[in-house]
């Protein structure tokens, strides 16, 4: 077979993105406006959302959600250490800390035993924690129905980091909908992309209220409606000290272009899925990734077994690379990386399940234009090093 690099991940931009970028570049009106407001729009209805809010990207959307369930100034949100570190950064910028869960043991996601344990000793603690913040990783859901009982139990509010998940969908909706908010980015990498960008869904007119207010300086009002409103766009109340998370009209296009291919995009991410999948079937040295109901596919996550080889998962990786296959690992958990490390004396031994998956983990290449080719290239090296250092 000839050997050609396969990269990690590709936008697939066309000629429809370029025509919209260049129809907002010739009508004058740059910034937010008319085109993100129809992005909004269309977003709602494509996920069953009362409110849909762009935003410059999805750690500013946490941002806005935790300012909205009053998690900030040393309240706290729960998440895990398996997640990427804006999860957690968003509320530290708010003042607010960060409760962690460890993860299941067969999936990436947060483990709601776990998340009962920490809200039971958090009720005898002075009830600091305010929201639960599942991390759908790689697209695949998190158990949503038990995380909902617990939350309602004790009475905190959940939002849904969607960055890896649209368009996850259950039988109860769309991923992002299942809690209080639900957070999706648009990163470059993501299932869709504005270059940079996200989009905040909730079904609750008070949060959303405040996140539209918060999202642009504190301002009482969306200033970007000088077309269609009596009032002037100079005349307006700064009524709290808000951020500046605003999505331009020249991204909100590209966004609105690239909704429309969602389904076609996941429809091709999930076919090269399939080959993966059956491909590794009979390899007894690694895991396919945990698929849960209505998985989008953002990611294609293997764990190797190391009982079954004589190389480490990081050379596993180098092999892979040096085979021209780009590979990427999500995530290292916040009990590794300094700052977290230092800011909560984290262990890794008090969180054995998101030790042990990053440990044996490694992300192949997965997106919408990857050729049949590229995804036998990728396989036949998976097989490959698997084979020639089997244990
Ligand atoms: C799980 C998770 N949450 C949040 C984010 C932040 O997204 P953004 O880059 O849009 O701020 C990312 C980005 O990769 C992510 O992977």
């Amino acid at each position: 077979m000839l050997r050609q690099k396969i990269n990690f991940s590709v936008a697939s931009i066309g000629k429809e993105e370029e025509e919209a970028v260049l129809r907002v570049l010739r009508s004058g009106w740059l910034t937010t406006g008319k085109e993100t407001m129809s992005f909004e729009n269309e977003f709602a209805q494509k996920i069953g959302a009362k409110y849909a809010l762009a935003v410059n990207s999805a750690t500013s959307g946490l941002m806005l959600a935790y300012d909205a369930v009053g998690a900030k100034n040393g309240y706290k949100i729960l998440t895990t250490p398996y997640t990427f570190a804006s999860t957690a950064l968003a509320a530290h910028h708010l003042g607010a800390r960060v409760e962690y869960a460890d993860i299941e043991k067969d999936s990436y996601n947060i483990s709601p035993e776990e998340v009962e344990k920490k809200l039971e000793q958090d009720s005898k603690n002075g009830k600091k924690i305010k929201a639960i913040v599942p991390v759908h990783i790689a697209g695949n859901v998190c158990n949503m129905e038990k995380l909902k009982q617990i939350a309602a139990y004790y009475d905190v509010k959940i939002i849904e980091d969607a960055a890896h998940a649209f368009p996850s969908k259950t039988k109860n909706g769309f991923a992002g909908t299942l809690g209080d908010i639900g957070v999706f980015s648009f990163y470059a990498t993501k299932t869709i992309t504005t270059a940079e960008g996200g989009m905040i869904a909730t079904d609750n007119e008070d949060f959303a209220k405040r996140m539209q207010i918060m999202r642009l300086h504190g301002i009482d009002r969306p200033v970007w409606d000088r077309y269609t409103k009596d009032k002037a766009s100079w005349e307006y109340d700064v009524v709290d000290a808000g951020f500046k998370c605003n999505l331009p009209d020249i991204l909100g296009a590209i966004g609105r272009e690239q909704l429309k291919k969602a389904d076609t995009f996941f429809e091709k991410r999930s076919r090269i899925v399939e080959l993966y999948n059956k491909s590794f079937e009979s390899a007894d040295f690694l895991t396919v990734p945990p698929n849960e109901e209505g998985n989008a596919w953002h990611l294609y996550l293997i764990r190797i077994k190391p009982e079954f080889l004589t190389i480490s998962r990081n050379e596993f990786a180098s092999l892979l690379q040096d085979s021209g296959v780009c590979i990427s690992m999500h995530f290292i958990p916040h009990f590794r990386m300094t700052y977290f490390k230092n800011e909560y004396l984290l262990k890794a031994e008090d969180f054995p399940n998101a030790e042990e998956h990053f440990e044996t983990t490694i992300s192949l290449p997965l997106w919408p234009d990857m050729t049949d080719e590229m995804a036998y290239q990728v396989i036949d090296s998976v097989l490959s090093i698997g084979k020639s250092h089997h244990a």
